[in-house]
């Protein structure tokens, strides 16, 4: 595939073939994501898994999907823990790191940085988020996600109504996820945000030249009755120049039962790269919903692991070589199953 020995800095080096042949691998990992199967095609491989900004999914996901397909994991968490805070450059640390491991996946606060560190590593890079630039294996299992979720009601790609709600200033999910749907066309496309927080025209331009169907409000109501798919955010605080600005949008869009029940279509699907502002002055989603079928966003975070084990299987070219080292497993496999 062509992913054999490239970096993933950005969802702009994926083609719409790339991603139909990724998500055949992807599916193909279900039986060692599950823990139905064991495979070692990576035994002996080592994950560098470099995150100098806050992290869990991403961070343990890439950790877990390298693990599954027999490989071993190097973390460093933290900015303060590293050598950057003592002033060595992206390059050098590249450098050093990329003498350790077989491939490195890495998140920093800065936009492009991840490609920076690219430029002096000696093995395949994957960005795990750069800021308030791009997330692009958020993206492409977020895209996963979508594609299965309305397979599981009969439809295809094209009958998408996709509302995305929240900062889509500030989320660099929603900038990735944006990318990728221009690759396709004549979806329907809702982004609903405060005024001050609305998708960079960039993005709404992409979209619009894609030939998608876009409509910009800033009420949940003219976001969430056509939507089939609703992909809630989080308000970015970190990407805020103060704590004060960032409370003034904390809670401004909620979804809860009631307002499912209200303004939603029957089996609408809730989706949330996480994490959710669980904290009373945002409750953006309400546990209340925890229930509901439609809640997708414990199922995305499962194929979180299975794309990051295709993207690692294909990277490293042995796609074609996972069931070759598998066997049963010999313990009790429960909740996975
Ligand atoms: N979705 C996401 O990137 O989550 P983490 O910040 O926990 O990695």
């Amino acid at each position: 595939m062509k992913l054999k020995g490239q970096h993933l800095l950005s969802v702009k080096d994926i083609s719409l073939d790339l991603i139909n042949e990724l998500f055949i691998v992807a599916d193909s990992m279900r039986p060692y994501a599950t823990r139905q199967k064991v495979t070692r095609v990576l035994e002996g491989a080592v994950l560098g898994n470099m995150f100098f900004e806050p992290s869990t999914r991403t961070r343990v996901s890439f950790g877990c999907a390298f693990n599954l397909l027999g490989g071993e994991v190097r973390e460093t968490t933290g900015l303060s823990n590293s050598a950057l805070a003592k002033g060595e450059s992206l390059y050098d640390t590249a450098q050093v790191l990329s003498g350790y491991s077989d491939i490195i996946a890495m998140r920093h606060p800065e936009a492009e940085s991840v490609a920076e560190f690219a430029l002096g590593s000696r093995v395949p890079v994957i960005n795990g988020g750069d800021g308030p630039n791009e997330h692009p294996t958020q993206a492409l299992l977020d895209l996963f996600t979508i594609q299965n979720e309305l397979t599981s009601q009969g439809k295809t790609i094209q009958q998408l109504s996709l509302t995305l709600l929240g900062d889509l200033k500030h989320g660099r999910t929603v900038h990735s996820l944006c990318q990728l749907l221009a690759l396709y066309n004549g979806l329907k496309i809702q982004l609903i945000s405060p005024a001050e927080l609305a998708m960079p025209t960039r993005y709404v331009d992409l979209l619009i030249n894609a030939g998608h169907q876009v409509e910009i409000g800033t009420t949940l109501e003219q976001g969430l009755p056509q939507a089939n798919i609703i992909y809630q955010t989080r308000i970015q605080e970190e990407r805020f120049s103060s704590q004060e600005e960032a409370n003034l949008y904390r809670g401004y869009f909620r979804l809860n039962k009631q307002i499912y029940a209200e303004h939603c279509q029957s089996n609408a699907v809730i989706m949330h790269p996480l994490p959710r502002d669980s904290r009373n002055e945002a409750n953006e989603l309400d546990n209340d919903l925890n229930a509901e079928p439609g809640l997708a966003i414990f199922r995305q975070t499962d194929n979180g692991i299975l794309v990051r084990m295709a993207l690692f299987a294909c990277i490293l070219g042995v796609e074609d070589q996972v069931t070759k080292h598998e066997r049963n497993v010999n313990w009790y496999v429960g909740l996975n199953n």
